[in-house]
C-alpha cells in the first residue's frame, strides 16, 4: 500500500500540543505509511501560544498557516473555512484529522465534510450539556461531520451512542456509516512522554519563579465565562488572593492573553494589586514543558481549562475547577476534582478542605495506556486497506 496523505488541522494551543502526540507516533511507527501535512489556522498566533510548542515538542511544522487571527466567531470561522477549503481542494488528502472543540475544529469539519473528505475526530463525544459554551456547538457539529470518532472516555463514548452513533457499524466507514471507538487520551501519551524531559530540560525553572516544589498553587483562567464576565473574574481573583494570604502560600498564574487583557481593561486596580502582591505570580503563558513541571510540582491546581484538569489527574494533583460543569465527569466522580463555579464560598471551602487533608485521594488510570495515538493511527490506516 502506498502512503496515505493525512491533513492535520490545528489552530489553538491545546490542539498544537495534541498534534505532537500524533506527529511523534507517525515518526516512530508509521513514517513510511502516513504523509502528514499540517494546516495551522492561525487562531492562536502569539509566540507563547503557538510557536513555542512547535519548537519544543518536535511537532511537524505547519505546511500552511492561514493567519486568521482573532475576530468574532462568525468571521473567524468563515475565514478559516475559506482557507481550509482551498487547501483541501488542492491537496486532496485521504483524510482530515481534527482535534477537540475549538473554532478551528469546527471550520475544519465544515470544510472537509462538504468536500467529502473523511474526518477523523480525536476527542469525540465530550459534552458539557451547556450549549451556551461555544465549544459545545463545535463538538456536536464536528462529531456529526466525522467518519472515525475517537472518544477518550466511557462518558464520551456513551454520549455518542445517545446521539445515534452505532458501535456495531462495520466497514466500509463513511459519513453515513461512521465508526466510534473508545480509546484513551492522546494528552496522556504526551504527559507520560514529556514528564521526565520537563524535569531535565527545565531544571532551574522553579527557582526562576522563586517557588518551592510541592508548596505552591498553580492557577490558569482563560474561559470566556470567566474572562468576559468581570464580576466572576474579580470574585475568583480576590478569593484566591485572600487564600494566598491566609495560608501564606504562593500562587503561580500563567495567564492566557485574553485574561491579561480583560484584567488590564476592566479590573486595572485589582490587577495592579495582584501584581504587587508577593504571593501571587502572574506570568505570561508558559511552554508545555514548563507547564508540565508546574503541574508535577504544584500542591493543588485551580483552573477552568479542560486540558489542565486532566493533567492534574495524570500528575495526581487535586483540582479545583472554576466552572459549573465539566466534560471530564469521571474526575469529579473520583472526588479529586471539584466544581466550584466562580462562587467565593465554594472556592474557599474546597480549597480549605483539600489543604487540610488529601490522604484518601487516589488517581486511577482513566485515560488509556499512553499509546493512544498509535492505536488511532492504526485504525485510520485500516480504513484504507
Ligand atoms: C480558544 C478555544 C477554547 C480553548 C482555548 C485554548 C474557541 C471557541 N475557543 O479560546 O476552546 O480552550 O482556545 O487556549 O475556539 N489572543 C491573543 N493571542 C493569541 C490568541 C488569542 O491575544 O495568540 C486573545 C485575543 O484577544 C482573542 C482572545 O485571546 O480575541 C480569544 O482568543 P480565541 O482564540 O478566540 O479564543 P480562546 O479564548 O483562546
Ligand atoms: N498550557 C501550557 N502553557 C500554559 C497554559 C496551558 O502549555 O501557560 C497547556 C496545558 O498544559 C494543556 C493545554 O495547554 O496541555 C491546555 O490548553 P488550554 O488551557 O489553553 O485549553 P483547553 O484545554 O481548556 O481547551
Amino acid at each position: 500500500m502506498s502512503a496515505i496523505k493525512l491533513i492535520n488541522i490545528v489552530g489553538a494551543r491545546p490542539q498544537i500540543i495534541k498534534a505532537s502526540a500524533i506527529s511523534r507516533a507517525i515518526r516512530l511507527h508509521f513514517a513510511d505509511r502516513i504523509n502528514e501535512i499540517t494546516i495551522h489556522t492561525g487562531q492562536h498566533y502569539d509566540k507563547e501560544m503557538s510557536a513555542v510548542f512547535f519548537d519544543e515538542l518536535e511537532i511537524h511544522k505547519p505546511d500552511y498557516n492561514l493567519e486568521v487571527g482573532s475576530a468574532s466567531h462568525g468571521r473567524q470561522i468563515s475565514m478559516m473555512i475559506i482557507g481550509i477549503e482551498e487547501i483541501l481542494t488542492k491537496e486532496k488528502p485521504d483524510c482530515v484529522l481534527l482535534y477537540g472543540d475549538t473554532n478551528s475544529t469546527l471550520a475544519g469539519a465544515v470544510a472537509a465534510a462538504k468536500l467529502q473528505f473523511p474526518i477523523v475526530h480525536i476527542e469525540a463525544g465530550l459534552r458539557s450539556f451547556n450549549k451556551k459554551m461555544p465549544e459545545e456547538l463545535n463538538r456536536i457539529v464536528s462529531d456529526h461531520s466525522s467518519t472515525l470518532l475517537f472518544a477518550p472516555t466511557n462518558a464520551a463514548f456513551k454520549n455518542l451512542i445517545r446521539e445515534g452513533f452505532r458501535p456495531e457499524n462495520s466497514p466500509p466507514y463513511t459519513l453515513d456509516n461512521p465508526k466510534i471507538y473508545l480509546t484513551g487520551d492522546i494528552m496522556y501519551d504526551n504527559s507520560l512522554f514529556f514528564a521526565s524531559l520537563a524535569e531535565k530540560k527545565k531544571k532551574g525553572f522553579l527557582r526562576e519563579l522563586d517557588i518551592d516544589r510541592d508548596n505552591f498553587i498553580l492557577t490558569t483562567i482563560h474561559r470566556d465565562i470567566n474572562t468576559d464576565n468581570i464580576q466572576r473574574l474579580q470574585t475568583i481573583l480576590t478569593t484566591l488572593k485572600s487564600l494566598a494570604e491566609k495560608y501564606s502560600i504562593k500562587f503561580v498564574m500563567p495567564l492566557h492573553p485574553r485574561t491579561i487583557s480583560s484584567l488590564k481593561i476592566n479590573l486595572d486596580k485589582v490587577y495592579k494589586e495582584l501584581v504587587s502582591f508577593d504571593l501571587i505570580k502572574i506570568v505570561p503563558p508558559v511552554s508545555f514543558l514548563e507547564m508540565t513541571l508546574l503541574e508535577k510540582t504544584a500542591k493543588i491546581i485551580i483552573t477552568d481549562s479542560g486540558g489542565v484538569q486532566k493533567e492534574s489527574h495524570f500528575f495526581k494533583k487535586p483540582c479545583i475547577v472554576l466552572r459549573k460543569e465539566t466534560e471530564w465527569i469521571e474526575l469529579v466522580n473520583n472526588g479529586t476534582t471539584v466544581l466550584v463555579d466562580a462562587d467565593e464560598d465554594k472556592i474557599r471551602n474546597e480549597f480549605e478542605r483539600i489543604m487540610a487533608d488529601q490522604s484518601d485521594f487516589s488517581y486511577p488510570t482513566f485515560y488509556g495506556d499512553g499509546r493512544t495515538a498509535e492505536f488511532i493511527l492504526n485504525e485510520v490506516l485500516m480504513m484504507f486497506e
